[in-house]
This record gives structure tokens, sequence and C-alpha cells, in this order.
């Protein structure tokens, strides 16, 4: 498949789609607190996106069986929530969320603290938000998408954190996966040049030790091999000519 240039009647489509996941991550947020469980913060999240008339992009997608990835602590993505998981007090938690919008996809993640957390954990999750905004700082026709990649890498590494390098961003439009794929890591390729009209996924996802993760079980849920707490931060954003808009802010 090649990347996508949207019209500009597709971009008013991806606009509204990713209004309504910043809706659905904002009320979401303020679900966030000690005692609730995965299972409750995933039908809380279902609920939202059919309010909003929206199909969950994620349930079902190659067999996920949730609407919204729920990673606590060491789990970096893809979380598959349950009812047996409860959130504490100290646990980082990341929402990975998808929405479909009349054919048109958006895909955002943030990640909270659950209650007070500490000052490493508060910094992983500043700093991972921080490499988003760093690295968009160079999604603008003309410059190279890998420019996007440096950026985030770079800054993440200059915390002594780790990339994860086995999962990448990517592009998004009538598919929830599009063309190119968006490393979060530092890489000597240069990748496409960007043009305006693309809608891409850019989401760091970084471990406070080493950046490498590995699958449990469930085939779905991916954690650091050391154990180490991790964040994740994505939006859904389109290349213009000048400043990158963000969709699902
Ligand atoms: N945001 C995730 C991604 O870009 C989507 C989760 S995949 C799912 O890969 F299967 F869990 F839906
Ligand atoms: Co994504």
């Amino acid at each position: 498949m090649s990347v996508t240039i949207k019209s500009e009647r597709e971009i008013a489509l991806m606009r509204e789609s990713g209004k309504i996941l910043a809706d659905v991550h904002n009320r979401l947020a303020e679900e966030i607190k000690p005692g609730i469980t995965t299972k409750d913060i995933d039908k809380f999240g279902y609920e939202l996106i059919k309010k909003h008339g929206c199909i969950p992009s994620f349930l079902n997608y190659n067999g996920y069986p949730a609407s919204i990835c729920v990673s606590v602590n060491d789990e970096v993505v893809h979380g598959i929530p349950s009812s047996e998981r409860v959130l504490y007090e100290g646990d980082i938690v990341s929402l990975d969320a998808g929405v479909i919008h009349k054919g048109y996809h958006s895909d955002a993640a943030r990640t909270y603290g659950v209650g007070k957390i500490s000052k490493e954990a508060e910094q992983l999750i500043k700093v991972t938000k921080d490499s988003f905004f760093e690295g968009i700082k160079f999604a603008k026709a003309g410059n190279h998408l890998h420019d996007i990649s440096n950026a985030i890498g770079h800054y993440c590494e200059s915390f002594g954190y780790g990339v994860v390098r086995d999962l990448v961003g990517h592009g998004i439009g009538q598919n929830l996966h599009e063309d190119p794929q968006i490393p979060n890591f530092v890489t000597k390729r240069k990748g496409i040049l960007l043009q305006p009209g693309m809608t891409l996924a850019v989401e760091p996802m970084v471990n406070m030790g080493r950046p490498d993760v590995c699958w449990l079980d469930d085939d779905w849920t991916v954690v650091t091999e050391d154990e180490s707490l991790s964040a994740h931060y994505e939006n859904t954003i389109l290349i213009t000519t000048g400043e990158p808009e963000i969709l699902s802010l």
C-alpha cells in the first residue's frame, strides 16, 4: 500500500473524527482513580464512542477483544481490559483508543498517574508526551519522515530512557494502519518526503529502562523485558505546508 494524500473533504472528516476521539479521551481521563478496573474503563470508553455514533476501531481488530487498550505500569501497549485488574494508587496507566467516524479513523493514546505517583513516573509520562511535541516540530511538508523519529528518539534518550523499537506509528485514514511506518527512534534512513494532506499517527512508547519488549501469552499485551515502567502518547496529525494540525487534541 502506498501513502495516501487526503482531499479537503477527507480532511474535514478526519478533523471530526479526531475531535470526537479527543472528547472520548477527556472524559475517560476523569474516570482514572484508584479502585476502577481496566474493564470499567473499556466499558465506559465503548459507551462514549457509541454515543458519538462512531465505531470503536480496535474492537475485533485482528481479534483484539476490547475498545480501549489499557496498559498498566510495565505494560507498554495493547493491554487487554479485565474485571480482575484493579488500578491502585501509584500505578501508571496508558489508554489507547480509536474511532471510525463516517469511514475515517483517528487514533490517540494518553498516559495517566493513578492518584499520587512517584516523581520518576511523573517525569516518564511528561517526557513521553513532550517527545511527541518535539517530534512534530519537524512534521511539515518538505521535511523527511524520520526527522520526526530522530527528534523523538534523541529527546527521550537524553533522559536515559529506552524508546521502543519493535512497534511504530503509522499512516491513518480509511484504514487504522496505513503506510508509512513511523519509527519513534533514531534511525539512519531518511524516510519519505512529507507532503500536505498526509495524516499520521505519531506514537512514542517510552520505557524507563531498556527499550526491549516482549509479548505475554495472551499474544497482545506488550511488556518491558526488564519490567521497568512504560508510557505511551499518541495523536493523529495532518501534514500541511506550515505547522502540523493535531486532529485528536
Ligand atoms: N493504537 C494502536 C496502534 O496504532 C492500535 C491498537 S491495535 C488493536 O497499533 F488491535 F489493539 F486495536
Ligand atoms: Co496507533
